[in-house]
């Protein structure tokens, strides 16, 4: 894995994010580095959104800041240009994939299927999105995956919240996963950053005890 990947699984969570003000998007760096969690998905889904990636790059260069819902090249070289240091996309696009990998930038690219999985590994990726998680059979799937998949690695992201986090955590499969619930819009528009801290402070004890070595009795 590169050294992109290698940071997000030792972060375990990757918090998504989509925020509709960049003014906003120093307090939402601040807020996840209080909380323990030096890393954020940036989605294209509000036009704020390579702003807000500037930003935070340009306020917290500790952290770690990638672009998600990415759909297009032109998405991805604007969030090149902003500090994206990683690039995710819901699905399997061969043009951002490649873009990326002509510029050495980290892409996990979304996959749902064995084929979709297949067309990334014929370009040389084995760490992935698995999303939808949850609504594509999530830890069943998975596993069911990584039977003929063993070289392959997950982020799932879709579904995923404090109550199933550590059930995927432990599949040795899982890099990490990608979530929307310690981020919330209105959160950010209701200037409740505590609650961001708050949640990504949970997240991050929850990372702690599922990746804990299991104490066996004598
Ligand atoms: C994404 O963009 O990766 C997902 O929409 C996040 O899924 P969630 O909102 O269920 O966490």
């Amino acid at each position: 894995m590169n050294e992109v990947l290698n940071q997000i699984e030792q972060f375990g969570v990757v918090p998504v994010v989509a925020i509709d003000d960049a003014d906003h998007a120093p307090d939402l760096g601040r807020a996840l580095l209080d909380g323990g969690l030096p890393c954020a998905e940036i989605t294209f889904r509000t036009a704020a959104a390579a702003e807000a990636i500037r930003r935070i790059a340009s306020n917290y260069p500790e952290m770690l800041v990638g672009a998600g819902t990415v759909l297009t090249v032109e998405q991805a070289q604007k969030a090149a240009d902003a500090g994206a240091q990683f690039i995710v996309t819901p699905g399997f696009d061969a043009a951002v994939v490649d873009w990326c990998i002509e510029r050495e930038i980290p892409v996990t690219p979304g996959v749902m299927t064995p084929t979709e999985i297949n067309m990334a590994l014929n370009k040389g990726l084995n760490v992935l999105k698995f999303f939808p998680a949850e609504a594509a059979g999530g830890i069943q799937t998975l596993k069911a995956i990584g039977g003929p998949y063993g070289g392959v690695r997950f982020i799932p992201t879709g579904g995923i919240s404090p109550a199933n986090l550590s059930y995927y955590l432990r599949l040795p499969m899982v890099v990490a996963c990608g979530g929307s619930w310690l981020v919330k819009k209105q959160m950010i528009a209701s200037g409740h950053f505590d609650q961001i801290v708050e949640l990504t402070a949970q997240a991050v004890e929850i990372v702690r005890e599922a990746r804990a070595p299991v104490a066996h009795a004598l």
